[in-house]
Order: structure tokens, then C-alpha cells, then sequence
């Protein structure tokens, strides 16, 4: 209870990005943090700004339930969580101009240069702030890692976007958990911020709708499972795989496990190829509401294509 009155499930919604006046009930300007932790910042600035809505991301469970007890404790109603990936869902939940603010504190700073593609301030994320803030909207970063707010600047400046100030150093009373903690190791705090002054062009690449395709075909459910586990494709920008399939003892239904990506974004999900009074019909499964991206909907057609080709078996 306490959390789905803060936790947000974007995957249900049928068109995105989602009206978000809607989601909190009132209009107001918009501001996100990414990576919020267990939510100590999120709530302070969220009580300090009853005026503002606030949407956070985060990856971790524990992180989300730690979250939902203070902002309940604070009586919050202008905060909400969704539990994903903050550049994919900056970039998919809000439309262009929308959002005043976005806050990142302390940021995983994978340090090792292998690592470096899971850095958060990317060259595409950097994009993805150009388009999201409003005119004048601010991008702020707080870190200890003084090469990553470098590298984030480099980033944030190569959009021709944004007017970058920092990274500085900051004193002042710690405003999260790890804040606390590199300071009480006397290390030094540099914060950035970078204001829009111009606008960026992004893809988007989530939507609404749910693929699904009727077969024109007779097929024994036995069957299935030969003709499309192992079935993969790979193209520049994604890929699908159905890993294994499982045949329903009662009724004509095969549920099949599928991995898909989309650029840095991963999904698992079910496609379920059922038969109903008109025959057959190939349609993600609802125990599993991926977003529907490309490599997912690819994965949909490429089975139904599959299974028309090889049908009658
Ligand atoms: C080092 S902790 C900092 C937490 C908090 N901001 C603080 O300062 O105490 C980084 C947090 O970011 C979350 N995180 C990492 N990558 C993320 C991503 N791509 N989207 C959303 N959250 C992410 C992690 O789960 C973790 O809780």
C-alpha cells in the first residue's frame, strides 16, 4: 500500500510519454531525480516545494521501499517513483520541454575504463536533457568523482546545448546518504550545472501500442517450440532472442521467454501464441508488460512470420 500510492508503472499506460497531470492530479513544473537512493533528498526537496511535482528513478527495490516510507512519513503527495533505467525513462516518460529540472546525486561513476558505456551522462543522455528541460530548465550533478563531472561537461558542452558552470567544489551540510559518507572521509564534493539554451532533436522509441498478429495458419502446439526457440535477430541498434518455450498442458497455448534490447535498454518478456475461436494469434503476454520498443515488437512479427512460414506442420 504504501508503495503503489508512489511507485508509477509506466509499461501499463497505452500512450507514452504519459500526460503526467494526470499521474499526480494537479498540473505543476515538473523536476526528476535519477538514482535517488533511499529517497533522502527526494523527499527534503519535495516537502521544501509543495509547488513542484517530483518523479525519481531508481533501480533497486530496497532503494523504492526505503523511498515510499519517508515520503509517507512526510505526508508527500507531489513525489512519485518508477523503477527503471533514468536515461531511458528521461528520454520515453517526458515529452519535449517538460521538465524544469533534473537532479543527479552521487551517480555509480564506474571508474574503470571498461566500464565506461555505463557511465550515466553519456553523450545520448546529454541529448536527452537538451530535449526534455524546458528553455532555461537545469541539469545539476553532485558527485566526488571530480573525472566523471569532467567527463559529463565534455559531454553536456558537445550538444551545443547548454551553458555549463562547474564542476566546483561545495561545502555545506551533506544532502544524502553518500554525501555523508565521502565527506566523513574528507573527500572533496564538486557540483555542475548546466542551464538549456538551446534545444535538441531526440528518437523516442517506446509507445502504446501492443503488437499482435493473427496467423493464417493450422499449427499443433507441439510444434512451436521446434519452429521458434533460438529464433534471433540482430541488426545495428537492437536485438531479440526467444530463449525456451512453455506448452500449457490444457488448452492451446505455448508461452514463449524472450530477451530483447534496444541500444543500452534490456528487456525480458512472454510472448504467448494461443488459439482462439478465429485460430491463432501471436501477442505479448500479459503476465510480462515490456515497453514496447522496437527489438520487442520485432520480436512479435519475427515469431508470427516464423510460424506462418513453417504453419501446417
Ligand atoms: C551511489 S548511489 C547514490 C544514491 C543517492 N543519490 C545518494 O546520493 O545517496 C547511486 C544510485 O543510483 C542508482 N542507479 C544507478 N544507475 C541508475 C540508472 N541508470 N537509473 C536509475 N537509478 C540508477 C543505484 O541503484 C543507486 O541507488
Amino acid at each position: 500500500m504504501l508503495i503503489s500510492k508512489y511507485l508509477v508503472e509506466p509499461r501499463l499506460f497505452a500512450t507514452l510519454p504519459p500526460d503526467w497531470r494526470w499521474v499526480f492530479g494537479r498540473e505543476a513544473p515538473l523536476e526528476v531525480e535519477i538514482g535517488f537512493g533511499n529517497g533522502e533528498f527526494l523527499a527534503e526537496v519535495a516537502s521544501r516545494h509543495p509547488e513542484n511535482n517530483y518523479v525519481g528513478f531508481e533501480l533497486t527495490l530496497t532503494c523504492i521501499e526505503k523511498a515510499a516510507r519517508k515520503f509517507h512519513a512526510a505526508g508527500l503527495t507531489n513525489v512519485r517513483m518508477v523503477r527503471l533505467d533514468g536515461r531511458f525513462g528521461l528520454r520515453e516518460l517526458f515529452p519535449d520541454a517538460s521538465v524544469r529540472r533534473v537532479i543527479v546525486n552521487f551517480p555509480c561513476p564506474w571508474p574503470k575504463a571498461r566500464h565506461a558505456e555505463r557511465r550515466l551522462v553519456n553523450e545520448e543522455f546529454a541529448r536527452t536533457l537538451a530535449a526534455v528541460l524546458e528553455p532555461g530548465g537545469a541539469f545539476e550533478l553532485t558527485t566526488d568523482a571530480l573525472f566523471f563531472a569532467e567527463e559529463a561537461k565534455g559531454n553536456l558542452e558537445a550538444t551545443g546545448c547548454f551553458d555549463v558552470q562547474g564542476p566546483r567544489e561545495i561545502q555545506g551540510e551533506p544532502r544524502t546518504r553518500y554525501e555523508r559518507k565521502w565527506r566523513s572521509q574528507g573527500r572533496a564534493i564538486y557540483r555542475l550545472v548546466a542551464e538549456k539554451a538551446a534545444p535538441a532533436k531526440i528518437e523516442r522509441i517506446a509507445e502504446g501500442r501492443m503488437p499482435h498478429v493473427r496467423l493464417k495458419t493450422a499449427l499443433d502446439k507441439e510444434d512451436i517450440p521446434k519452429v521458434v526457440v533460438g529464433l534471433k535477430e540482430v541488426w545495428p541498434r537492437g536485438a531479440f532472442v526467444v530463449k525456451e518455450a512453455f506448452v500449457a498442458p490444457v488448452g492451446d497455448e505455448v508461452l514463449l521467454r524472450a530477451f530483447a534490447t534496444d541500444g543500452d535498454f534490456s528487456q525480458h518478456f512472454f510472448i504467448s501464441v494461443s488459439k482462439d475461436r478465429k485460430g491463432w494469434i501471436v501477442q505479448l503476454d500479459s503476465a510480462t508488460v515490456p515497453f514496447r520498443t522496437p527489438a520487442v515488437k520485432r520480436a512479435v512479427y519475427a515469431v508470427a512470420e516464423h510460424l506462418q512460414k513453417e504453419g501446417n506442420i
